[in-house]
């Protein structure tokens, strides 16, 4: 039986979890790359095991609460760049003071709650260090993702109680009234899409989706039991030179074809690559950061699809944006350009489980309801989207990795 924790000793919950973490541990050391995000999610279990619950509520009312604007203020003040370029030499807040142009008290606590609250690397009193986290907030993908996460994300985390008793607690069915427009003065003006191509945050969107990409899985893994890739798409694949391969639907900046071709070499790739998004967005690809094979495509995915009988059309992280309405529009575009027994509609999305889902799944699902008033869906919910008559679609497979991961939908016309 547990004992209640009075914050002094180790309780039976907390020997349990050091045993689950001994295990996985194992595993990891056998080759199951799985077996890190379990102890990661241990790693937690672990900590809310010894806690008592004033040290829980101030970690999460407090702590995690401060984190988001002290990590805006350091990058803000260049705090990141600064630790980087010293390439691992430790700064004093004067210093950083100093190179920031900012008054020295209010330097030296940035960097104090921001890295040392994740990762403890002061090296004396008065002098900091760059980490692996610090590193990567220096990087420009971090510093877009910041720019969108903390206006947006942050607030309507903060305000979404208030929204939803201003609107006695109904679920939100409108993508242009959920939680992310009620802070900002926008509810029933514009989706969120439309206030990020206002704001000039399409950068951070794109930001954001390839932290989420950052070290996880890909759907082309095959080597780490993700898609069959070769056995289903490249085996039989039309060879011809014009013969369109992949078709990225609402691919961003193209984040998705560096991690493919990561695990499949160009040479092996049997026809054109596609990348299809809002004009705007694909103006602002800069030559260097897609894959030169690649053909970029201004298209609005709600309009017929001009590339016809591809051998597959990839959308990840589309669907999920939008209701079911919206999404059979989208769909039957796609269907309509499909060649039957040849293409394959490939969705990744999470298909949600009735129980166990990891945290970083549970939060997304939350994310699609207060920024677009939709949710993560369940099995039944994609067959029954997906094969809805109307559209003339049949879901062939779904490739399940793991609880933290999204899954792949194998799609092909009925
Ligand atoms: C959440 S992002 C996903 C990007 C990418 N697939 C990924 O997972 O990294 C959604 C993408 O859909 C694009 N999008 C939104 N509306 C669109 C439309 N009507 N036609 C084409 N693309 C659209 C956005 O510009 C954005 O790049």
């Amino acid at each position: 039986m547990a004992q209640v924790n009075n914050g002094i000793g180790i309780h039976d919950e907390a020997s349990d979890v050091l045993q689950s973490l001994n295990k996985n541990a194992e595993a990891l050391r056998a080759g199951n790359k799985q077996a890190r995000d379990a102890m990661v999610s241990d790693c937690f279990r672990l900590v809310a095991s010894l806690e008592t619950p004033g040290e829980a509520f101030m970690r999460i009312m407090w702590t995690h609460s401060i984190y988001p604007p002290v990590i805006r203020l350091a990058s803000d003040l260049k705090v990141f760049d600064l630790l980087k370029d010293a390439e691992g030499a430790s700064k004093s807040s004067v210093e950083l003071a100093k190179a920031a142009g900012a008054d020295v008290r209010l330097m030296s606590a940035p960097p104090q709650v921001s890295i040392l609250g994740i990762t403890d690397k002061e090296t004396d009193a008065d002098s900091f260090a760059s980490t692996e986290f610090a590193n990567a907030m220096a990087d420009q993908t971090y510093k877009n993702t910041l720019g969108l996460m903390t206006p947006y994300a942050a607030s309507a985390n903060l305000t979404t109680p208030e929204y939803f008793k201003k609107r006695d607690y109904r679920w939100p069915e409108d993508p242009m009234d959920t939680p992310v427009q009620y802070p900002t003065g926008d509810s029933g003006k514009m989706s969120f899409f439309d206030m990020m191509k206002r704001d000039d945050q399409f950068k951070g969107l794109e930001g954001l989706m390839k932290v989420w990409l950052n070290g996880r899985p890909h759907w082309s893994d095959e080597g780490a039991g993700f898609y069959p890739i070769r056995k289903r798409l490249i085996e039989g694949a039309d060879k011809s030179p014009d013969a369109a391969f992949l078709v990225d639907v609402g691919g961003g900046h193209g984040q998705d074809f560096p991690r493919l071709l990561a695990n499949v070499p160009e040479t092996d790739i049997p026809g054109r690559l596609v990348l299809q998004d809002q004009p705007h967005v694909i103006a602002e690809i800069t030559e260097s950061s897609l894959p030169a094979s690649v053909e970029k495509m201004g298209y609005d995915f709600f309009t017929p699809q001009p590339i016809q009988g591809a051998r597959a059309y990839f959308m990840h992280n589309i669907l999920h944006n939008h209701t079911d309405d919206k999404c059979k529009l989208i769909l039957k575009q796609v269907a309509r350009a499909m060649k039957k027994g040849y293409s394959k509609l490939l969705v990744w999305d999470v298909v949600m489980p009735d129980q166990g889902a990891g945290t970083n799944v549970c939060c997304l699902d939350w994310e699609m309801l207060t920024f677009y008033a939709t949710s993560e869906r369940t099995e039944t919910e994609w067959r029954k989207l997906l094969q809805d008559p109307e559209i003339g679609l049949k879901v062939t497979d779904i490739v399940h990795y793991s609880r933290y991961d999204q899954d792949l939908i194998e799609v092909e016309l009925a």
